[in-house]
């Protein structure tokens, strides 16, 4: 796997195939342009053309936009940005897109509409858009005819060219479109301003090979590329110095992690979770997302064995019929995903499980989808992402001729909330009186005298506590069990410390 660090390398003839089009230029001209990915701030004292503006960016979609728009946000600030806090009060704003299901498409086209304005009062704005969205030629057309504002374009694949992009809209003055299909590369040494103080993602690898027949991912974030282990190792050490006690290693599907080592050897998931829990300072590892076909039972050994990996896992099913799944190329049935989920429970007791379920994908029967409901009622999810089918122009599924009626759609998916519903405030309950460890991660939204953390299963606690708790794993008292999270005390108050 190339790997190119920050001020980087060659740039491969594939990837000079940028998509160009009318009214936008190419980002880069030459191969040179190319070269240095992100230009930093320089050091010699000569400003960044960048240097002093405020940008706002506005993230739509997963833990991996998010972290993406954290990479942004670093990149802004070592080139002199500062971040304000909306878009009016901006020189530069972003939308980073997102395109897993249509509602998420009629979000972005309307925050784009708002952006109007700002540039009609103020011709020097700056809007941009990048994301998964980015990725397909017929958003990219629609960004171009209706939505003329719009001064760059850039895809998930290019996101460390974007100060240079925003440099040469600044020099150049006009428009900018850089969208690579895929990148064969990773670029390594990005800096990024964390949204969290105590907890960080971490990407492991990008993009998925999995093709599953809903999922559009696939075609926006291109195929499977692993980092090398070193490098997340040299990542998660930075971070734990840094104060960060807990990482979330992110990817499509992580269990299908292979990372090569300098010497050569392959390192799979579980490898690298060995490796992480030896990292001095780091108290929590946690992951997202697995797919079920690729657990291993060597993962399933180093929840056993690794006392940083937190004994939570997300772990989507989409459907409960063997018959859905085979449609939609998920590769397991029904049964070998409750195998699973016992052999986890077995080796790992107090296994909080949660999952993604998609109601009302071509062909579903009620017969399929009361298999979904049984499947949810065995597993006693502790949480569920629940969502409709919504179709993906490009996927095969966008194909299927036995579409669901939307009513028949939100009938199936209401039964299956309160059925979700249900047994998550029926879990909950039953943490009354238990001790849980809380990493607490800060001032609770809702009310300033309560802080906010979670336990090691993932549950969300609003508890009393002071707020020199703040950054560490504390005994919460669990008092009440919500639906959607838990309340509690502090059982010792933690004596005059301030956060580590
Ligand atoms: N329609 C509905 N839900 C989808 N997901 C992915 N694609 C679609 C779609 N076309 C859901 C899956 C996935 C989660 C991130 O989003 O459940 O696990
Ligand atoms: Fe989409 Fe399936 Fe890949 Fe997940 S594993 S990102 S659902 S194609």
């Amino acid at each position: 796997m190339p790997v190119r660090r920050h001020g980087g390398v060659k740039w491969p003839a594939e990837l000079k195939r940028a998509v160009q089009a009318g009214g936008y230029a190419c980002g880069a001209n030459t191969e040179q342009d190319l070269g240095p990915m992100v230009q930093m701030r320089k050091k010699d004292g000569n400003m960044s053309l960048l240097d002093g503006k405020k940008y706002h960016i506005i993230t739509f979609g997963c833990q991996m936009n998010e972290h993406d728009s954290e990479t942004i946000s670093g990149m802004l600030q070592e080139n002199g940005c500062g971040e304000v806090p909306s878009a009016k009060e901006s020189d530069i704003t972003i939308i980073n897109t997102c395109s897993i299901r249509e509602n998420a498409d009629k979000r972005f086209f309307g925050t784009l509409g708002q952006l109007k304005k700002i540039k009609e009062k103020n011709p020097a704005y700056i809007a941009c858009v990048c994301g998964c969205m980015m990725q397909q030629q017929h958003i990219i057309d629609t960004v171009k005819s209706k939505y003329p504002w719009v001064d760059i374009i850039f895809g998930t694949h290019n996101i460390h060219r974007f100060p240079a992009l925003l440099e040469k809209v600044y020099r150049e003055k006009q428009k900018v479109l850089e969208v690579f299909p895929d990148s064969a590369e990773i670029v390594e040494g990005l800096p990024a301003k964390r949204l969290y103080q105590h907890k960080s993602f971490v990407n492991i690898m990008y993009g998925c090979n999995n093709f599953c027949t809903y999922c559009i991912v696939p075609y926006t974030r291109g195929r499977e590329k692993s980092r090398s282990p070193e490098d997340i190792l040299a990542e998660v050490r930075r971070l734990a110095s840094d104060g960060v006690k807990e990482v979330t290693l992110l990817g499509q599907n992580v269990n299908s992690y292979r990372g090569l080592t300098e010497s050569g050897k392959t390192c799979d998931f579980a490898d690298l979770i060995y490796r992480l829990d030896e990292v001095e300072g780091l108290l929590r590892i946690r992951f997202m997302t697995s797919h079920p076909k690729d657990l291993s039972d060597r993962l399933i050994q180093a929840y056993a064995d690794c006392d940083k990996l937190c004994n939570y896992i997300h772990l989507p099913v989409q459907s409960g019929s063997s018959a859905v799944l085979k449609r939609m190329n998920r590769k397991y049935t029904r049964g070998q995903y409750l195998e699973l989920v016992e052999k986890l429970r077995a080796a790992v007791p107090d296994i909080t499980i949660s999952t993604d379920i998609i109601v009302g994908f071509p062909g579903e029967t009620e017969a399929d989808f009361e298999e979904t409901l049984s499947l949810a009622e065995a597993v006693q999810y502790d949480s569920a992402f629940t969502f409709l089918y919504s179709v993906r122009t490009g996927t095969p599924a966008a194909e299927y001729a036995d579409q669901i009626p939307e009513a028949v759609k939100h009938e199936r998916f209401n039964r299956l909330v309160d059925l979700i519903n249900a047994c998550s405030a029926r879990k909950n309950a039953a943490y009354v009186g238990r001790t849980e460890k809380v990493l607490a991660e800060g001032v609770s939204k809702k009310n300033d005298r309560m802080l906010t953390g979670r336990t090691e299963g993932f549950k969300l606690v609003d508890f009393a506590g002071e707020k020199s708790c703040i950054g560490q794993i504390v005994d919460v008292e669990i008092t009440q069990g919500r639906t959607f999270s838990l309340a509690g005390r502090v059982k010792e108050p933690i004596p005059g410390k301030k956060k580590e």
